[in-house]
């Protein structure tokens, strides 16, 4: 493709064709809105813009499906890490395909494309000599056989000493800390106390590399602030070096001719989760240039330097795609290096910050149960996180869809395509004469491509959004003004002027609508008959059809036939909000706060009333999650005298490990009760701290015993 796009504010640089990233996702568990508006929907807002520019444009993803995270979820439903992310990987693949992400390939890293890559990345760079190997005491958990990396330790934090601190962090008090500083620290994985071990890793020498990285980043003074603001705060610390092995059995192998030359042992040994993860964006690439039939294209997006590199992520990755993955493609010679990385910050729900473990958030396949697609693009794209943390909340969600879709855009559409099939016989009129009013809306009408575009290019998605939608309005208060139902009877061709006019906005909305409502554009295009116009879907940017800039106008010709009407935007109904702000109600689990009030107590018993409860002591010998259940774990326990099945309403605060073996206390002449077809044959007695956390009743006695 010919067509150039030149990097603002640094006119000098002319690019031939974009390469967009966003953010690989864990396939840890299903996405939701906050996944959307940090990186992929102003990815693909900027993509579809691209392509109806007729820009060369790849844009690429996949699921993250290496890293302790996934090994953890695996731990919790006892399962492997391969059938978390064989669970997760489709999941999150079609929910973002029904929201119309538009990847020219989403990947995963599990793929052997992947997996070499990678592996070939690590081989050139050690073989560069630009890694450091260093030997050090970690955590090793004797039992299970492992080095415990992050989360797989436990213990007390040194600072507040709050008991369940994990390796990388304490919950409590937000410090991050190394396994190394826990006090008393047990494995997660076997509740072994750890001891120290020797282990080699490669470290990415960042200390090293950071004159370089400061170099190139006072090149980019164009980036966001707050992107600007963590990268240089970063660099004024002082970058370290990081290692970029794990002793961990899920992750890229090291790959054993390099840890052989090294003289290290590499069973076990595997990429780190964060050295990988980026190079997927380059697997990526090349699974798509093979589906194309020309393997070698990829190179064209990664190692030519009229390619421009966009990096679409959430803020928690700023230092990831700022400083380290550059770090990694400067060594490797003639990548080019991010062009730009337009940054989010996060999005809250209803005032308060988005919690998978606390169930506040809404879940992108059950979001489409409810609502079309495009509702919530739009709603998201208005109020993005560009420059400080956004918050949705469902009234604005739906004051956005019934007051701005329906009410001014749907409304304009409507309106036109109703007075042209009633009074143009369902036909483009021609314009003849036409008022300074009609006129005045033509060329303001052509100056929006321009106006919204310039904004797409400087990443500033609301307003381009918010500039769209100034194009419906325009048309409204042209049809306003114009008044055609009474030229319609006073001067029938005023009215087909007005009746022109309004086809052409109706067309230039079309195309200009689609980066933010491509369900809705595509609507459109069918009602308005519109062809020969290009699509922002991957392939479609045919240089040869009319597009972003040519909806400028005219785009239909006097006598043009239109389809048919349809609605464009339901309005949604009080009910249906209120529906989903109970559901997130209900499935809200209580946060923990600084200073929780303890529960009141109960009204005074007689011991008569306490002798009725019989209580015994028993053991844990299974448990495990229900499949369907966020809330139950299913025990076996240990009477003694008989073992009970017992459903216990703790999955979202213990895992079955939490439990297993364990000593408890059980209300055993208690009603048996049926919960998802099983039947629960007593309960559990715990101990609930006021911070929601909860901790079994447990004593010696034998199992059986009575607990009077
Ligand atoms: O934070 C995350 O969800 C990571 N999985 C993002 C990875 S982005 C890239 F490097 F792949
Ligand atoms: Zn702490």
């Amino acid at each position: 493709m010919r067509l150039i796009v030149e990097s603002k504010p640094m006119a000098d640089k002319h690019f031939e064709r974009i390469l967009v990233t966003a953010a690989l996702p864990y396939a840890n568990g299903p996405i939701h809105i906050g996944h959307l508006a940090g990186a992929y929907l102003p990815a693909d807002l900027y993509c579809r813009y691209q392509r109806l520019k007729g820009r060369d444009v790849v844009f690429v993803s996949g699921s993250d499906e290496y890293g302790v995270a996934i090994m953890v979820r695996a731990l919790h439903e006892g399962i492997t890490p391969k059938e978390v992310v064989d669970r997760y990987h489709p999941m999150i693949r079609e929910a973002f395909e029904g929201f119309g992400m538009s990847f020219d390939h989403y990947g995963r890293t599990t793929s052997p494309v992947h997996v070499e890559t990678s592996q070939d990345f690590f081989r050139y760079l050690a073989e560069k000599d630009v890694f450091v190997l260093k030997t050090e005491k970690q955590l090793y958990d004797p039992k299970a056989g492992l080095f415990l990396a992050d989360r797989f330790v436990r213990g007390t934090c040194p600072v507040c000493g709050y008991e369940d601190a994990y390796g990388d962090q304490c919950e409590r008090c937000g410090t991050s800390l190394s396994p190394q500083e826990l006090i008393n620290p047990r494995s997660t994985l076997s509740d072994a106390t750890p001891e120290l071990r020797e282990t080699t890793h490669w470290y990415l020498p960042l200390g090293r590399l950071q004159p370089e990285l400061e170099r190139w980043i006072a090149t980019h003074p164009e980036w966001k602030p707050n992107v600007l603001g963590q990268v240089k705060s970063w660099l004024k610390e002082g970058l370290k070096d990081r290692a970029i092995t794990r002793d961990v059995p899920w992750g890229v192998p090291v790959p054993r001719d390099v840890a052989e030359k090294a003289g290290v042992d590499a069973e076990g040994k595997v990429i780190y989760v964060w050295f990988d993860a980026p190079i997927g964006y380059i697997s990526a690439t090349k699974e798509w240039a093979a589906e194309q039939g020309d393997p070698d294209r990829w190179e064209k997006y990664w190692r030519d330097d009229r390619s421009m590199l966009i990096h679409f992520i959430g803020k928690d990755n700023i230092v990831f795609h700022c400083l380290m993955f550059p770090a990694m493609l400067m060594e490797y010679d003639g990548f080019v290096l991010p062009e730009n990385v337009p940054a989010n910050e996060f999005l809250n729900l209803e005032g308060q910050k988005l919690s998978t473990s606390r169930g506040w958030a809404v879940w992108l396949h059950e979001y489409l149960e409810a609502f079309p697609p495009d509702l919530l693009r739009y709603s998201l794209a208005a109020t993005l996180p560009e420059t400080k943390d956004a918050d949705f909340s469902w009234r604005d969600f739906q004051t956005r869809s019934n007051s701005e879709l329906a009410d001014i855009l749907g409304n304009f559409v409507n309106r036109t395509m109703t007075f042209a099939h009633r009074f143009a016989e369902g036909k483009a009129p021609p314009l003849v004469n036409p008022s300074e009013t009609d006129r005045e809306a033509l060329e303001r009408l052509a100056a929006f491509p321009a106006r919204i575009g310039a904004a797409y290019e400087a990443f500033r998605m609301r307003e381009a959004v918010f500039e769209t939608m100034n194009l419906a309005r325009l048309g409204n208060k042209y049809f306003n003004d114009t008044e055609p139902w009474h030229t319609r009877k006073t001067d029938p061709q005023a009215c087909a002027n007005t009746i022109h006019v309004s086809l052409q906005i109706c067309a230039a909305l079309c195309v200009l609508m689609e980066p933010v409502l491509p369900f809705s554009a595509a609507k459109l295009r069918a009602m308005l008959n519109l062809t020969g116009v290009r699509a922002s879907e991957p392939g479609a940017g045919d240089e040869s059809l009319r597009g972003w800039d040519e909806a400028a106008g005219p785009l239909l010709e006097p006598g043009h036939a239109l389809g048919k009407a349809q609605i464009l935007f339901r309005k949604i109904a009080d009910e249906a909000i209120e529906a989903q702000i109970a559901k997130l109600k209900a499935t809200e689990t209580p946060e923990a706060s600084e200073e929780p009030p303890y529960e009141p107590l109960k009204e005074t018993i007689t011991y008569d009333d306490f002798a009725r409860l019989d209580l015994r002591m028993g053991t844990v010998t299974a448990a495990e999650r229900l499949p369907k259940s966020k809330k139950l774990l299913r025990l076996e326990v240990d009477l003694g005298f008989e073992t009970r099945q017992i459903l216990a309403g703790v999955a979202q605060q213990m895992t079955p490990e939490d439990l297993l073996g364990r000593r408890v206390v059980v209300v055993a002449n208690l009603a048996p009760r049926k919960m998802m077809g099983l039947e629960s044959q007593g309960m559990l007695l715990m101990a609930e701290n006021r911070d929601g956390t909860l901790a079994p009743l447990t004593s010696e006695g034998e199992n059986g015993a009575v607990v009077r």
